[in-house]
């Protein structure tokens, strides 16, 4: 059997919920498809807080750095909002995506089977919708200086937003290399009608682009890709843009699959170790109610097969398979017609494993 560790972080609110749905098919997917898994659970987050006094306790660092692959829930609530910088539940994500160098996130949003009416916007609309945003994730306004002036006219606050043509250069190679495994269309999206780093993006971009011939480069600015978005999505492919706007256009993007709680992502830097997580975070609203959809966290589990044990077989299966209760019907509380009708999330991650369990290995 291939030998992998994979760090389980669960985080905050339904982090520690939607986690354990995912440690269940990964576990699955492991025993029919030939792993030995070593699971570690460490903390992060408010947790982490709350027991150890910090978001991102040295030894979920180390663990972390000696696993193949980290799988996330999410952090943050509103007990630890008003928390300095340092001390908030986000801060771990921040150390945690540079400290390893996943500059490239990950996030595809596309139509499932059966939920053409799940979304709030119409059905023709969304056919064919299939579209991967990659997001850069450790560099821009998130990692600049920031600060804040007490001032006798009133506080001043200030976030400094930084690219190097590095940075910029290593995330569109990325995009495009995905491209070529898809429909060869990359949008880049800027703002370069107002920022000085979003000029230098377009720039980058279209020198880039010159070692794909056989990728279409188009360019947006981010207000009309907004609009363009939920206007007519099927055009789009590969979406490649910075940090703060691919935060924003994911969870937009999520509208078209027609739950958050649906949309995976991969963190991925220039080895095979990646951190999985799902888009949404830590659900405050629904936390401690079993509701929550799993279905996120357990595609982050099939990308992980995926970006972090070069097994497609593997991720395709656990894919099928939630596509699969979908079609049959399954839905929580995010997706179902009625409360009666909705499924607990542990009745969801129950539902997959068993549909799992029947596939078929590729002859
Ligand atoms: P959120 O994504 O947690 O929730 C937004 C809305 O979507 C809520 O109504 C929530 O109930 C719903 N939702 C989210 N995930 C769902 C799921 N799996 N199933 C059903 N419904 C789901 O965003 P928010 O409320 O703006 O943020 C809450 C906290 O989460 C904040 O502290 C924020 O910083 C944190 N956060 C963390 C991450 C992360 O850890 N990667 C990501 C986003 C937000
Ligand atoms: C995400 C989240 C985080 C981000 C927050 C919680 C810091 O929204 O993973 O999308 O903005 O990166
Ligand atoms: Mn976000």
């Amino acid at each position: 059997a291939k030998t992998k560790k994979v760090a389980v972080l669960p985080g905050d609110g339904i982090g520690l919920e939607i986690v354990e749905e995912g440690v269940k098919v990964l576990k699955q997917a492991g025993e029919q498809f030939g792993y030995h898994f070593e699971v570690e659970h460490a903390l992060i987050g408010g947790g982490a807080i709350d027991r150890l006094g910090t978001p991102f306790p040295e030894a979920t660092n180390q663990l972390c750095r000696e696993s193949d692959a980290v799988l996330l829930g999410a952090v943050g609530g509103p007990k630890w909002d008003q928390n300095p910088p340092e001390l908030r539940p986000e801060k771990a994500l921040f150390d945690l995506r540079q400290g390893l160098g996943l500059y490239a996130n990950l996030r595809p949003a596309s139509l499932f089977p059966g939920l053409e009416g799940s979304s709030t916007l119409r059905s023709e609309v969304l056919k064919d919708v299939d579209l991967l945003v990659v997001r850069e994730l450790t560099g821009g306004i998130y990692f600049g200086d920031k600060w804040t002036e007490e001032k006798e006219g009133g506080a001043t606050a200030t976030d400094t937003l930084v690219y190097h043509e590095y940075e910029i250069e290593r995330i569109l190679r990325r995009a495009f290399e995905l491209a070529r495994g898809r429909r060869r269309k990359v949008t880049s999206v800027d703002k370069a009608n107002v920022l000085e780093s979003s000029r230098l993006w377009r720039k980058v971009a279209k020198r880039v682009a010159k070692d794909y011939p056989d990728v279409e480069l188009e360019h947006m600015l981010v207000d009309n890709c907004a609009m363009q978005i939920i206007r007519r999505p099927k055009d789009f492919d590969v979406i490649v843009t910075e940090n703060m706007f691919g935060d924003i256009l994911s969870d937009e993007a999520a509208i078209l699959t027609g739950s958050i709680g649906l949309l995976p992502s991969a963190s991925l830097g220039e080895g095979s170790r990646g951190l999985y997580e799902p888009v949404h975070g830590s659900a405050p609203d629904i936390a401690g109610q079993g509701v929550a959809n799993p279905a996120a966290t357990i595609l982050s589990v099939a990308m992980m097969f995926r970006h972090s044990f070069h097994d497609e077989e593997a991720a395709r299966a656990i894919e099928q398979s939630v596509r699969q209760v979908l079609a049959e019907g399954a839905r929580t509380a995010d997706l179902a017609t009625s409360d009666e009708l909705a499924l607990s999330t542990d009745q969801f991650g129950d539902w997959v494993v068993e549909v799992l369990k029947q596939h078929n290995p590729d002859p």
